[in-house]
């Protein structure tokens, strides 16, 4: 893949960040639809997908409730326009929102999610304690977090994604390191899940 294609995939932006979007949408599927079955929904729950891209998690999550909602959070302009249009008789309906923002950020007051997910997106977060700390803040209690990653900081996949990682500059985390981050940012009950044959990871905790 272009490497001017491939660094959208941290921010998104102009016709390539659009391009790797559609890609991404097909290419995440997969590991999406495994990460997920870890996942307990309630019809109620109200949930926050954070770096939501093209929104397709945010489209399933809404299919999967009946009287709760979905947000969707990106800081890339084009991410929020493609969520936006992937969801949009969700929003029309008022089950669905999408909004500009970063995760260090969020604008939301404390206790307001029952889940919140991150796919993908977790590597490129500027500071993963503190973001963690800020989904946490707007978890209610015994709200869950959700982190699902297709690459592992194992050895072998650290030396095989040595340029990618360099070129997006990402942060590439073992199932230790998204354990001890999510312990030491306040979470509790936290395990982590891998799929066998693959380099795929997700991890879930609560906020006690
Ligand atoms: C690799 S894409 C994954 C998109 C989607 N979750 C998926 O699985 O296809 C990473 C997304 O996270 C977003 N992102 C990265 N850092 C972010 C941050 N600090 N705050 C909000 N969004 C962020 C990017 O703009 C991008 O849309």
């Amino acid at each position: 893949m272009d490497k001017k294609l491939i660094i959208n995939a941290r921010k998104p932006k102009g016709e390539l960040g659009s391009e790797i979007i559609e890609r991404m949408n097909e290419s995440h599927e997969k590991l999406a639809q495994w990460g997920v079955s870890h996942l307990k929904i309630k019809e109620n729950d109200v949930i926050l997908d954070i770096g939501c891209g093209g929104g397709v998690n945010v489209k399933r999550f809404a299919e999967m409730i009946s009287k709760g909602k979905v947000y969707g959070i990106d800081y890339s302009e084009v991410s929020v326009e493609k969520s936006s249009n992937m969801n949009k008789l969700a929003i029309d309906d008022g089950k669905v929102e999408i909004i500009q923002g970063s995760v260090s950020d969020l604008p939301f007051d404390d206790g307001t999610f029952d889940i919140v997910t991150g796919f993908e997106t977790v590597y490129f977060w500027p500071n993963f304690i503190e973001d963690l700390k800020e989904v946490n803040r707007v978890l209610k209690t015994n709200g869950v977090i959700f982190i699902c990653n297709e690459a592992v900081g194992d050895e072998d996949i650290l030396e095989e994604m040595k340029e990618h990682i360099e070129l997006l500059d990402m942060k590439i985390f073992s199932e230790e390191d998204l354990y001890s981050a999510l312990s030491i940012s306040g979470f509790t009950n936290i395990s982590t899940f891998r799929k066998e044959g693959t380099p795929w990871v997700c991890a879930i905790a609560y906020k006690s």
